[in-house]
């Protein structure tokens, strides 16, 4: 479908270098035809992040989520190998499974076929005389996943684009930190009624920090280094901290011990991250936090937050008591953003809202993502 060409112009000045490009028109935030774009282009097209792989350990363990219309089973077979599946029945398409838990098999509610944790149907009753079905050739569709620093992506497309090119970099940028092995020790979720490109550019810029959270955050962000040249489909900005901004002021003696071999540059500071389109995370010194964002409207959105620390760190005898403090203050935060994105989200579902410029310090990886996404909506 084509781009009105008032949009097309828009979308072609959210390309340009961070000093001169504007931000995304506002009908990215509010318009039912661009969600449908979006959807197609980018929700159905790329590689989307889906938080920590480290919360599947048990056989048969699986969580569903709903993403940009697609009902998905993430599950862990017999062999501890982590699967995608689309949440509906081979036979006739009914929804297999609810939440999330632990099951030794998926038996559809409907008629009773049942599949194994790694898709294939084991059973379907009086198909016997039914020519050319095959129970090999029925099992649940699968989609591509990887996992990747410790991270799942799971791509719909049947051509899922490069991996390695959609990861590009991050492997170099993010080496100081051994991703890989922190531990997630919370996993949330809630809803924001807002866009979810709102809910991730706010994580990724440090402007409104002195607004939005006086007393919670500002006194532990200093002004941020110049964002990272990256490759790949993602956006990086450093910037050094004082105490642990994993932590409130009034809670800073509750710090835990920082993640083991870091260097100096690491030991006073924060790298934001965030993995286009829809996953973004944060690294310090003693921790981790990530976000992932998913649409269910123009104006609204579910987020996925988990919290991850060292191995180090969890055998501490009063490790669940310090890591309360980190989680008060993550939480914290998410409410002071969800008021301002909230009331952002109302100025944006104005038809007279136009795009605006960036700071070229304080938002960096904002124009970056901007830039990403616009190029995807015109690549159609
Ligand atoms: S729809 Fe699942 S068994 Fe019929
Ligand atoms: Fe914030």
């Amino acid at each position: 479908m084509t781009l009105p060409s008032n949009l097309q112009n828009d979308l072609t000045n959210c390309r340009l270098p961070v000093d001169e490009a504007s931000s995304l028109p506002a009908a990215c935030y509010h318009s039912d035809f661009v969600s449908k774009q979006e959807t197609e282009l980018i929700f159905h097209r790329h590689w989307l992040g889906l938080g920590r792989a480290d919360r599947f350990k048990e056989s048969g363990q699986f969580e569903t989520m709903e993403i940009a219309g697609v009902p998905l089973i993430l599950m862990l077979d017999n062999n501890k190998t982590l699967h995608a599946f689309n949440n509906a029945c081979r036979h006739r398409g009914a929804r297999l499974l609810e939440g999330s838990g632990n099951t030794s098999g998926v038996r559809c509610p409907f008629h009773s076929w049942y599949y194994s944790t790694d898709g294939q149907l084991v059973s379907a009753p009086q198909m016997e005389n039914t020519k050319r079905f095959c129970k090999k050739e029925t099992g649940l569709f699968e989609f591509s996943l990887k996992i990747h620093a410790g991270f799942i992506f799971v791509c719909f497309s049947p051509n899922p684009p490069d991996f390695s090119k959609h990861i590009g970099d991050f492997d170099r940028i993010h080496a100081p930190w051994p991703i890989d092995t922190l531990v997630s020790t919370r996993r949330t979720s809630f809803e924001v009624n807002c866009n979810w490109k709102l809910f991730i550019e706010v994580f990724n810029e440090y402007y409104h920090l002195q607004s939005v959270h006086p007393q919670s955050l500002n006194d532990s962000y200093y002004i941020p280094n110049t964002a990272d040249v990256t490759v790949g489909n993602y956006a990086s900005q450093f910037g050094e901290t004082q105490g642990s901004s994993g932590l409130l002021p009034e809670k800073q003696n509750h710090a835990l011990p920082l993640i083991p071999g870091l260097a100096k540059k690491e030991k006073s500071g924060a790298r934001y991250s965030w993995v286009y389109p829809n996953m973004t995370f944060a690294l310090s010194p003693d921790a981790m936090w990530i976000y992932e964002a998913y649409p269910i409207a123009p104006n609204r959105c579910r987020a996925y937050q988990t919290i991850c620390f060292p191995s180090s760190s969890l055998a501490l005898d009063d490790f669940d008591m310090r890591a309360n403090f980190y989680y008060e203050r993550f939480d914290a935060a998410v409410e002071e953003d969800r008021i301002a994105l909230e009331n952002q989200q109302r100025g944006m579902d104005s038809p007279f809202t136009t795009p605006g410029r960036f700071s070229t310090v304080m938002e960096p990886s904002v124009s970056a993502f901007a830039s990403w996404y616009a190029s995807q909506l015109q690549s159609a």
